[in-house]
């Protein structure tokens, strides 16, 4: 993938396909009138008041969620920006064009998804007609991992040979085969391949493409009866490469969606074996992570297919350390609507012995009663203290609160507030106004006035993002003061004046190959505070857009202040401090 997708592209794009063949693929609807209706997908109705209108957009007057063709796959698939092109460019057999950007240089990927694919021909051909075939066949059969599993998760073999796969694929450039990680350069030049004699399991993106592979030792593997290798680590990976990031990626992602596009939920282990295991049980709603702890990457990608998770640990230390370590990644990624929970299994099982040894409906059995991680978050906090003290319950809230400042404010955020009160005996109200105060809830070097600014214009720009069409229904005044803004919601604010019809699609389309790139894509991605009604949310809306204008007034005016103190000009300070207190009383009125 390189460069940006023109935008005249894009706008073409969304014009030649009808949007209610689009819809209508996903979400029944029915003429009425010039339009068509039907139930929203995106919250829970019994009367339809979900509107696609023929001109390209639709809107649902019951949650009002609305947008383009783009929007609509964005939200509905969890695609980003450039996957949603691409899907509608495939949908109208056309190619998506790259301009090159001279901002931001994409890495070198061209070619590298081809040689990938190739590679995994070789290996899934390796296993089935090799002479090494049949040993790891026996092994994978031991395992249970027979037939349709190691045909559905394209297992193979990398046989043990150091050039089985160079002489394979010798037609490709051996620069893109290191570049993909398939062959290894040593130092002193030489180039073999980096997998062998294991089992081969590919890796692939969301829409199927491989981009990476993990192999394991097997016993019998190692042709003259070597014997398992002890000095080898049982597993292999795949280097990062510009197709394959380790930290993101999930292993069974896409095969957990191909086996059932919106899976009510997705259960994270440890290992690809758990992963395959599970899905021999009939299991197929598991995922992996690539030999990393579960991190906030992961969790931002797996909320874009799902709304509840489930990570499963050892139930040994390592496991609770895990953990802790998944709380904090996963805290800025939660809301109301996305459910964490966890699941410790016993010493020395993982989910593939479980599985095994006692059956996937007893593992379905854990993971149904696994513990919200809010829950749990208190349990480990209050591990060893005793909250009949008060200056224990003060310590708890201590502990607690600058976690729970990292959650999206919302529902969730009160309900632990509140769980947090019930233990330390405490006033919620308190504590929630703790939290307000920055200062008192964050380490000392995070605090101070900019903390709540910044809150405050995330607000916004995150209501931009998600509804663009906000931005217009504010007062003129209002509208010209935030364009000028010099950070990225001046930016949005911008490009939103120039376009006021702008859908979040679009808003990030402008954004696509720039630094803001990401940030604002995750905004998108993450949910309104759906538990409000729409009034409720465009009155807090409005709210957070005075308070930010106001906040930024008044620093201007401290720094004015400031620089009169240090003129020693008393008329100057005696000014200002008047027209303050006029502008207080002025926000008072509004
Ligand atoms: P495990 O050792 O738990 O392996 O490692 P597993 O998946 O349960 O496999 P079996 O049951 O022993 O066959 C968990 C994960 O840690 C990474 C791999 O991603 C593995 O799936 N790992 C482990 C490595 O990357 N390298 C290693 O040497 C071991
Ligand atoms: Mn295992």
């Amino acid at each position: 993938m390189a460069g940006m997708i023109p935008q005249s592209f894009i706008n073409g794009l969304v014009e030649r396909v009808d949007i209610a063949e689009v819809i209508g693929n996903r979400v029944r609807l029915k003429k009425a009138g010039g339009n068509q209706t039907g139930l929203c997908p995106f919250h829970d109705e019994k009367t339809p008041s979900f509107h696609v209108y023929p001109d390209g957009h639709y809107h649902c007057f019951g949650c009002g969620a609305h947008g383009t063709t783009l929007g609509f796959l964005m939200e509905m698939d969890g695609l980003t920006f450039p996957e949603a092109v691409e899907t509608l460019a495939s949908l109208v057999g056309v190619e998506v064009p790259r301009e090159q950007s001279d901002r931001a240089p994409q890495p070198e990927t061209t070619g590298l998804h081809e040689v990938l694919a190739e590679a995994d021909k070789r290996f899934r051909g390796w296993l089935r007609r090799h002479a090494e075939g049949p040993a790891a066949a026996a092994y994978l059969k031991g395992r249970g991992l027979a037939g349709d599993v190691a045909r559905d998760y394209g297992i193979g073999l990398a046989p043990s040979g150091w050039e089985s796969l160079k002489t394979a694929l010798a037609h490709f450039d051996e620069d893109k085969l290191v570049a993909a990680g398939l062959l290894v350069k040593n130092a002193e030049g030489r180039i073999y391949d980096r997998f062998r004699a294991r089992i081969v399991f590919p890796i692939r993106d969301t829409r199927g493409r491989v981009i990476g592979f993990g192999g394991r030792i097997y016993d019998g593997s190692g042709a003259g009866g070597e014997g398992p290798r002890e000095d080898e680590p049982k597993y292999l990976n795949s280097p990062e490469s510009p197709v394959f990031r380790k930290s993101e990626e999930l292993y069974g992602l896409f095969e957990a969606r191909r086996a059932k596009r919106h899976p009510d939920s997705l259960v994270v282990v440890e290992g690809y074996m758990d992963v395959a295991g599970l899905a021999a049980h009939g299991y197929r709603e598991a995922v992996a992570t690539l030999g990393t702890a579960v991190g906030e990457a992961h969790f931002k990608r797996l909320f874009r297919h799902v709304d509840r998770l489930v990570c499963c640990f050892d139930g040994d230390a390592a496991g609770r350390a895990a953990a802790w370590k998944a709380v904090d990644a996963a805290f800025p990624t939660l809301s109301a609507r996305r459910e964490l929970r966890f699941v410790f299994l016993p010493e020395g099982e993982d989910p593939d012995t479980v599985a095994r040894r006692q059956g996937a409906a007893h593992f379905r059995a854990l993971v149904a009663n696994a513990v919200p991680v809010g829950e749990y978050f208190l349990e480990y906090l209050q591990r060893g203290l005793d909250l009949a003290r008060v200056d224990q319950r003060a310590t708890l809230c201590d502990l607690a609160l600058p976690h729970i400042a990292r959650l999206p404010d919302g529902s969730l955020r009160s309900l632990l507030v509140r769980s947090l009160a019930e233990r330390a005996e405490t006033d919620a109200e308190v504590l929630e106004r703790r939290l307000r105060a920055p200062a008192a809830s964050q380490p000392p070097q995070r605090s101070g006035p900019a903390q709540g600014a910044r809150k405050l214009a995330d607000n916004v720009l995150h209501r931009l993002v998600k509804r663009p069409s906000s931005f217009a229904k504010l007062p003129t005044a209002q509208r010209e003061q935030l364009a000028s803004a010099p950070d990225m919601l001046g930016e949005v604010a911008q490009f939103l004046a120039a376009q006021p019809d702008a859908d979040t699609a679009v808003l990030l389309g402008r954004f696509l190959g720039e630094p803001a790139y990401d940030q604002l894509s995750e905004l998108a991605s993450r949910p309104l505070a759906l538990e409000h009604s729409e009034d409720a949310l465009r009155a807090e809306f409005a709210d957070s857009v005075r308070r930010l204008l106001a906040a930024s007034d008044e620093r201007q005016r401290r720094a004015l202040i400031e620089q009169a103190r240090q003129s020693e000009s008393l008329e100057d300070l005696r000014l200002l401090r008047d027209s303050a207190a006029a502008n207080a009383t002025a926000a008072q009125v509004t």
